[in-house]
């Protein structure tokens, strides 16, 4: 795919640097379908796929992806048991191509809790990506703000420290990233759903009715020329 035709007439002085995603509305994709809701997380993880892709071959250095948040693991134990495949079956495959191409993979989340094949997976995507220059594709596992902010404050106590901003930042998960500067939420849910809480102040924030699993590339420039619009202030005038 050209890059000019990835573009589709947006303005490349306007990307935002880190762009994430809150993927939502896989389950009600399958409701209306009559399919189980695994097969919505199924199409789900084809569609993050291609996106993750695109965003990378626009040239935004970021891109986050909430696929797995703290409260989801308290969802009925088959649909649970369902994510855990996906994730088992998927994460490599997902992402080599991309490493491939020098990108490089970070999670952020509490990964103990999940099972050791999974988190060799992870392992092994980390090590493989590790020097990765071309972008950074972060995935949010079993991750929950609130406890990504506990922890940091936590740590901060342990040190015996009293932390700037930006030392602050330093105990997040989101440690060498730059703050989103658009968030987009698929399933026309206008909420934040426990994703990170403390790196979002001044993000940009665009929802679509589409559900995630119908999401796709001019969905994507849509969204990007709705951010490309937006007058950044800062709190200032
Ligand atoms: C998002 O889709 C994927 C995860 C939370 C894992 P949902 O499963 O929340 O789908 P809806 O919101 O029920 O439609
Ligand atoms: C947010 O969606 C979590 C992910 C997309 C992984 P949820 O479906 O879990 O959030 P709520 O329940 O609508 O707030
Ligand atoms: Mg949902």
């Amino acid at each position: 795919m050209k890059s000019k035709d990835l573009y589709n007439g947006l303005d490349k002085t306007k990307l935002p640097r880190h762009i994430a995603f809150i993927m939502d509305g896989n389950g009600r994709w399958a409701s209306k379908r009559m399919l189980p809701r695994k097969a919505g997380h199924k199409a789900g993880v084809k569609t993050m796929r291609k996106v993750i892709s695109d965003c990378v071959h626009m040239g935004i250095e970021v891109v986050s992806v909430y696929a797995f948040s703290t409260e989801n693991k308290f969802r009925p134990k088959d649909e649970v048991d369902a994510l855990m495949q996906l994730i088992r079956d998927n994460i490599y495959d997902m992402l080599k191509e991309l490493i491939a191409e020098g990108v490089k993979v970070t999670f952020m989340g509490d990964l103990s809790f999940f099972a050791a094949d999974i988190r060799e997976s992870l392992d092994k995507v980390l090590r493989e990506s590790s020097d990765g220059k071309k972008a950074v594709v972060n995935i949010a596992l079993n991750y929950g703000g609130r406890d990504e902010i506990l922890q940091a404050v936590n740590k901060c106590v342990q040190d015996g420290k009293t932390v700037t901003s930006e030392e602050f930042a330093r105990y997040l998960y989101t440690a060498d990233l730059p703050d989103p500067d658009l968030i987009v939420r698929t399933s026309g849910e206008c909420r934040l759903s426990n994703f990170m809480l403390y790196q979002a102040a001044y993000s940009e924030i665009v929802v679509t009715k589409t559900l995630w699993p119908d999401f796709d590339r001019n969905e994507l420039v849509d969204v990007l020329s709705e951010y490309a619009k937006r007058n950044r202030r800062y709190g200032k005038v």
